[in-house]
């Protein structure tokens, strides 16, 4: 097994194995290494949706996406991203085109906390369609004290969408009224015990104990710290990669700025925090 460091800070590149079949060793050396790196590739997999589901599950519970109207009609705790870009009339479907287009970390508006997001390359676009991504811990060590301090105990109320409800159209109607999941803002990671900023500027509704001024005040002071980081890799796929990342202490977004008569699909999970991690939250 290879690992690459893209960045001292962010970032693993493993070649040179098998998901399918690792050693004890090979999988404890996978897991660290993504623990450590907050998003890590696996290059050149060839497997079929129940071999991505059974990898998948070595990291944690799975759990099907809210938006059902993706997920595979046979696994559904396996969606499929990137189906349906073109509408029936032809035009393209911005909705599924810009899906993921957003800074942001995933399911916050779930109320059990997303431990981390699984994809695999299926089809890839000739250019562009890469996935950035953004170290939270580095957000947060680069507060100045006295912003860290007015943040502390400050928690955050998140929907799908956020203010704007952007891509509640992906949402069959029962699943467009959930109540909003509070979390954080900062908050210490469960595996690692490192301090990482929470505040997911996409599905971000407000900030608790705070007027709608302040709280989007507060939001947009914060913002630059999690998006301009120079703690960032941007992905460029190729057909077989598999990328997981942490939810608890990144963010990401899809770029985009892939032709628009290109495929680029993915298979994704969704993978929980099982008991013996939240033991370790609370
Ligand atoms: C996502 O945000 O979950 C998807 C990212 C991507 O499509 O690159």
């Amino acid at each position: 097994m290879q690992i690459e460091r893209p960045h001292p800070k962010i970032g693993a590149l493993v070649s040179g194995v098998d998901v399918r079949s690792l050693s004890d060793e090979e999988w404890r050396t996978l897991y660290q290494t993504w623990l450590d790196s907050i998003v890590m590739v696996v290059r050149g997999q060839a497997l079929t949706k129940e071999e991505f589901l059974a990898y998948s599950r070595r990291f944690g519970r799975l759990k099907p996406h809210r938006v059902r109207k993706t997920r595979d009609p046979d696994h559904a705790e396996l969606t499929v991203m990137g189906i349906g870009t073109r509408k029936a009339d032809g035009q393209v479907n911005q909705v599924i085109y810009n899906r993921g287009g957003h800074w942001h970390t995933d399911s916050p508006w779930d109320a059990e906390i997303c431990k981390g997001t699984q994809l695999y390359g299926v089809a890839i676009p000739s250019s562009g369609g890469d996935t950035a991504f953004a170290s939270m811990y580095e957000a947060y060590a680069a507060l100045p004290d006295s912003l860290k301090q007015r943040i502390a105990g400050l928690k955050a109320e998140y929907i799908y969408g956020g203010k704007k409800r952007e891509g509640h159209e992906l949402l069959e109607p029962e699943d467009r009224q959930k109540p909003p999941a509070v979390y954080p803002i900062v908050r210490v990671h469960e595996e690692t015990g490192r301090t990482s900023l929470y505040a997911n500027p996409h599905h971000i509704v407000r900030i608790q104990g705070l007027s709608e001024a302040e709280s989007d005040a507060l939001v947009k002071e914060l913002t630059p710290y999690m998006v301009e980081t120079p703690a960032q890799y941007q992905h460029q796929w190729r057909v077989g990669d598999i990328v997981i990342w942490d939810n608890r202490c990144g963010l990401h977004k899809a770029c985009g700025g892939y032709p628009l008569d290109e495929a680029r699909v993915h298979w994704r999970t969704t993978i929980m925090q099982d008991e013996a991690e939240r033991r370790v939250a609370a």
